[in-house]
């Protein structure tokens, strides 16, 4: 195998989380808010975003630059028709060696064990807070989040690590952060994430982030870190006296750009470099101008070789800018 490519920040090339679709089946208010993703909203049509076998074909060239995990996000990727067709051609690729799914859950109970049998190692479940009336809110439609608990019950069943991830924003679900502790501890990996200024829509306020640190006391405190699995990895982890493991997710007030080894592939072919970039790197118009796998590697290593992003920990002083949306690189 030949070595990652490195970006001018001597960060590798390790990661590739890829949009199958930016449509999702709920409106939260910090990513999709329905009055501006509303019944008229003009969606990718299906020709325009990258099919299966495009897909398949860029993350072969993005191993050969590095890439070892992938990870399937949308808008929702379990809405993209046929799904376990793209995990079981993506696990077939050697070289990859995890591939995970980050899902609202709600599709979960008909398509968890398809998933598995087609090779995919674990998901990620989305869910803000176990009070209907807080939860129906924050997904913009009034959903149950007893949906979001079968979804994970059913990933569980069929074999499937969970983990949770929960983001928090102030004066809307931090009194749900206690219970939704008491429920997953000993259950699955529960992770709070720092709301971030993503997207162009979500009118973002550094008020409404809930510092990490104030989460673990709002836990009840007595919590030891736990050393990272990786280096890169994006949770910070912490262990109660009982062993239970908590993951916090940081990306305000401790950025981890220094260790970021992710690109991010839109559902319509784009590369983009950072989380928040307000530009990518058109791959679809190379795949369907006929570019060889040569020339595909070659605009790869251009643009990783290129890359200097660290947004976040750019942020305070970043001028505002039109950013990509969440919606087309799903987190
Ligand atoms: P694991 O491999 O299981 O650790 O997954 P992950 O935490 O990288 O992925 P997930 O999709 O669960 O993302 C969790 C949260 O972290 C989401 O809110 C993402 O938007 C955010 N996140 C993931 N990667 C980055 C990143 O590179 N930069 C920033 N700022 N946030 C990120
Ligand atoms: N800030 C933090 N996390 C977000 N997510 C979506 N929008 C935001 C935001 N503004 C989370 C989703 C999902 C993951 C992909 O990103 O809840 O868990
Ligand atoms: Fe859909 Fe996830 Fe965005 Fe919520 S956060 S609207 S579930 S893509
Ligand atoms: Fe990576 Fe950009 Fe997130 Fe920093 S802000 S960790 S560079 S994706």
């Amino acid at each position: 195998m030949t070595p990652a490519l490195r970006d001018r920040l001597g960060r590798e090339l390790r990661d590739l989380r890829v949009s199958v679709t930016d449509r999702c089946n709920l409106r939260c208010t910090y990513c999709m808010p329905a009055e501006v993703f509303g019944p008229d909203y003009a969606f990718l049509p299906r020709s325009e975003i990258l099919s299966f076998e495009e897909i398949e074909r860029l993350a072969r060239v993005f191993v050969r630059g590095g890439v070892r995990k992938l990870r399937l996000t949308g808008g929702e990727p379990l809405l993209r028709r046929d799904l376990p067709d793209l995990v079981a051609r993506l696990s077939a690729i050697e070289g990859v060696e995890d591939i995970a799914l980050t899902t609202n859950g709600l599709l979960l109970p008909k398509l968890a064990a398809p998933l598995r049998e087609a090779g995919l190692r674990r998901v990620t479940v989305s869910l803000d807070a176990l009070d209907p009336e807080v939860f129906g809110r924050m997904n913009g439609l009034g959903v149950s989040p007893s949906k979001v608990l079968e979804g994970i019950e059913a990933a569980a069943l069929a074999g499937l690590p969970v983990k949770v991830n929960t983001v928090v924003q102030r004066g809307v679900n931090e009194e749900q952060l206690r219970a939704l502790w008491t429920y997953f501890r000993g259950r699955s990996v529960l992770r709070f994430v720092e709301f971030m200024d993503v997207g162009n829509h979500n009118g973002w306020r550094m008020e409404q982030v809930v510092p990490s640190r104030e989460v673990l006391d709002r836990l009840g405190g007595g919590f030891e870190p736990v050393d990272p699995d990786y280096r890169g990895e994006v949770a910070a982890r912490y262990r109660d006296a009982e062993g239970h493991e908590v993951g916090l997710i940081s990306s305000v007030t401790a950025p981890f750009c220094g260790d970021c080894t992710r690109a991010r592939l839109s559902a319509q072919g784009a590369l983009y470099t950072c989380l928040f970039a307000s530009q990518g790197t058109d791959f679809r118009a190379l795949l369907r101008s006929g570019a060889s796998d040569e020339a595909l590697f070659a605009t790869l290593r251009d643009v990783w070789e290129g890359r200097r992003d660290r947004y976040s920990e750019e942020r305070h002083e970043a001028t505002p800018r039109q950013k990509v949306e969440m919606s087309h690189i799903g987190g």
